[in-house]
Order: C-alpha cells, then sequence, then structure tokens
C-alpha cells in the first residue's frame, strides 16, 4: 500500500491533472478533498469526476456554516478590506480549507497535502503558512507550482491522460468562488486599462440593465453580526445567501482593485462581493452610531491590520486571536438596524436605529429642545485654540513669509 496525500480537489483542470500527476511523480494514492464554501458546484459531479481521474477516494464538505461563523461574520465585525477595497473572500476560506486538509489528512493516515495553487500567488502561501502551523508534519505538495507546465501543456497532459478537460477551459479567467464573494483574474483583466467585459460578471447584473426602481432593505445586527433580513430572522449562510442574490440584482458589489500581492507583484483583480460590501457598509453605519469617536478612531486601524494579516496568510497566528479578542470586545453594543437604498449599482446607507445608539437629538437639534449649551463653547475654544494662538504671536506672525507659506503659496523672488 502506497502513502496517501489529501489534495484540496475543485473539479477544475488543475486540480484534475494533479491527481495523476501526484500518482506518476510522488507514487502516492491520492484522496481528493472538495470543500464547499458556496461555490455554487454540483459536488456530486465534481465527487465522481475525482474518482474517474484516479483518485482512491473522494470526499465532500460542506463548510459554509463554519466559514460564515469562524471566518466570514469576525472580518465583518473588524469591517476588514484589503487596501480598502477587497473584502478578503478567498483570503478568508484558504485556512479553512487548509484545517479541514489537515483534519482529513491526520484521520485517514496520510502523509501529505497537495494543493493546486502556482507559486505567484497569496493562496500557496495561505495554505502553506496555515498548514505548517497546524501540522508541521506533513509534507506539502503544490503540483502547479512544481510542474512548470504551461496551460497548454497541461491540457495535452490531460488528452493524453483521459483527463476530460471542461468547455470552461476556453473561459479565460481564473474564477474563486465562497459565499463571501467571487474574484476574477487573467485574460483581458490583465490589461489594466480595459474595462471588464460583461461576461466575467455571474453574481452580479450591470447596473444599466439593474432594477429601474430603488429596492429598500433593513439588516438588523445584534454584536455585530447579521441576524435579520427585512425582519426575518435568518442563519447566516442564508442571510448571506439571499443578501448576494438582492444586492446582485441590483449591481451592487462590483470591485475593480490594482491589489498588492504578498509576493511582490501588483496584479488586477475583478471581484463581485455583493452581500459582503452591503453588510460591511451597513455594519460601518451601526458602528457610527454606536460606538464613540474615539473606539472608531482606533478600530479602523485595528480593521488594516486585521485584513492584511488575513490577505499575508497569518491566520493562525496569535496577533490575529489578539486583535480578535479586541474586535469581539468592541462588538457588545453594535445592534440595531440598518435602512439601506439599492439602486442601479449603488448601495446608500439610509436610515440607522439602535437602542444603544450614542446619537442624542437633543444635542444635535437645531430645532426646539436644544439643550446643547452653546455659552459652553466660547470657553471651550479658548482652551482648544490656545496653543496655536500662543505659537502663531510667538513664530507665525512675526516672520514675512509665515502666513503665506502655511498656505502653501510663496510670493515669487523678483530678478
Ligand atoms: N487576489 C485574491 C486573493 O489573493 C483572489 C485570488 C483568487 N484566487 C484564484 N485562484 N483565482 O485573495
Amino acid at each position: 500500500m502506497s502513502d496517501k496525500v489529501v489534495l484540496a480537489y475543485s473539479g477544475g483542470l488543475d486540480t484534475s491533472v494533479a491527481v495523476q500527476w501526484i500518482k506518476e511523480k510522488y507514487k502516492l494514492d491520492v484522496i481528493a478533498l472538495t470543500i464547499d464554501v458556496g461555490n455554487e458546484r454540483d459536488f456530486s459531479a465534481v465527487r465522481q469526476k475525482a474518482l474517474k481521474v484516479g483518485a482512491v477516494k473522494a470526499l465532500v464538505i460542506d463548510a459554509k456554516e463554519l466559514f460564515v461563523k469562524y471566518f466570514a461574520f469576525p472580518a465583518l465585525q473588524a469591517d476588514a478590506l484589503y487596501e480598502g477595497q477587497y473584502p478578503l473572500a478567498t483570503a478568508l476560506s484558504r485556512p479553512l480549507m487548509a484545517k479541514l486538509m489537515v483534519d482529513t489528512a491526520l484521520a485517514e493516515g496520510a502523509t501529505a497535502i497537495a494543493h493546486g495553487c502556482t507559486g505567484k500567488g497569496n493562496d500557496q502561501v495561505r495554505f502553506d503558512v496555515s498548514v505548517n502551523a497546524l501540522a508541521p508534519d506533513l509534507k506539502i505538495i503544490a503540483p502547479a507550482r512544481e510542474w512548470g507546465m504551461t496551460r497548454e501543456e497541461t491540457i495535452a497532459y490531460a488528452q493524453e491522460h483521459n483527463i476530460p478537460v471542461p468547455i470552461t477551459v476556453s473561459s479565460p479567467y481564473s474564477i474563486d468562488e465562497c459565499l463571501w464573494g467571487r474574484a476574477i483574474e487573467c485574460g483581458v483583466l490583465e490589461d489594466p486599462w480595459v474595462e471588464p467585459p460583461d461576461d466575467v460578471f455571474t453574481w452580479t447584473n450591470s447596473p444599466a440593465q439593474a432594477p429601474d426602481k430603488p429596492q429598500y432593505v433593513e439588516i438588523g445586527f445584534e454584536k455585530g453580526i447579521p441576524v435579520t433580513l427585512d425582519g426575518q430572522k435568518l442563519d447566516g449562510v442564508s442571510l448571506i445567501e439571499q443578501l448576494n442574490e438582492l444586492a446582485g440584482k441590483h449591481g451592487v458589489g462590483r470591485i475593480d482593485h490594482i491589489e498588492d500581492r504578498l509576493v511582490g507583484i501588483k496584479s488586477r483583480e475583478i471581484y463581485e462581493a455583493p452581500a459582503a460590501m452591503v453588510l460591511i457598509q451597513a455594519h460601518q453605519a451601526l458602528e457610527a452610531m454606536t460606538l464613540s469617536k474615539d473606539q472608531l478612531r482606533f478600530k479602523q486601524k485595528v480593521a488594516v491590520e486585521c485584513a492584511d494579516l488575513v490577505y499575508n496568510g497569518l491566520w493562525f497566528s496569535q496577533l490575529n486571536r489578539d486583535l480578535s479578542a479586541y474586535v469581539l470586545s468592541s462588538q457588545r453594543y453594535v445592534s440595531g438596524t440598518v435602512r439601506l437604498k439599492l439602486f442601479k449599482g449603488s448601495s446608500s446607507v439610509v436610515g440607522r436605529k439602535s437602542l444603544h445608539s450614542l446619537y442624542n437629538l437633543s444635542l444635535a437639534t437645531y430645532d426646539k429642545g436644544d439643550q446643547f449649551d452653546q455659552s459652553a463653547s466660547v470657553g471651550f475654544i479658548h482652551l482648544w485654540g490656545l496653543p496655536v494662538k500662543i505659537q502663531a504671536q510667538v513664530q507665525l506672525l512675526g516672520d514675512k513669509e509665515g502666513p503665506l507659506s502655511i498656505m502653501g503659496t510663496k510670493e515669487p523672488e523678483e530678478g
């Protein structure tokens, strides 16, 4: 009996070829593991295909709930957006996949795990770092990083070995999907000047084709977790699925990002993430109402840290644990409802309410009932501006160019 390897199997060309390639090169029995994180696939067909192309065993794990509970929603609570744009869909799914691959490898007595990542992307980093953290004794095989075949050579290899080449190979795009979003790269998208053609989008209508009437949606949060959609209580997976559908119909959630990969490459990435973008927007609106200014300022810095850490494959670090504890603690009063308006590619927050709201009408109003003591502002401004006033008297007003240079307009020299 040969040793075994657990391969993360998608059913696509690369991982199908990998089954055969690993058998030849490493003389290992391949256990194909397909993980459902909300990628729209026919998983029984994927399973059958794994066996057909030579896997000794093919497993499918439905990991949607785990993904939402431990990855997507914590990232939402953190408001994590990589470089301010990308809600980290793929990046969040990788550590979960790594964990399930490791669990499967240990349960099956395998000595190695394998994945279909190339040597140019972030996903190889996320898988390798996570597997090494969880099970340092498992060997990692990355066929597409090792085999050095071009796309054409991979197809030729498949044909030689009777591996069915899916028609979708004619699609020039590399696509990855999970509940938190869909990533599309390659093909014409590699030219950053070219507008993404319509055929890259499958989750979102083009805004021009979106309904001519706006639609309102209300999202209810409890401690930073979305729990209702238009008043209806939903589990996380259903809520995200329904919101993907709804916001996608209105063309919301398209992202065109020149992104900095960890391996030093800038790449052009297109994403569709209707639910993730609407939820982050709504969550931020509720935080604006329930967190203090200082909490908001500090949390924005934490959000950048969280996003970088997830993007860079460091999910299983203790820093992640520490930051998560902070984020969780910050969500104690982030409960309430946000109303958004979806219309032709845009989503706007048009209402929010919370029992823990720090918005105080009697302080904010310009109408009757104003309780704000305007006379107190005079003393406050006196002290607030004191250092500026003193410094101006000593340093600014005496200096001929001072006031102007602060405005950035230096008179041209004569001569
Ligand atoms: N650039 C994104 C990331 O690094 C998406 C990667 C998509 N992966 C893929 N195999 N198409 O998270």
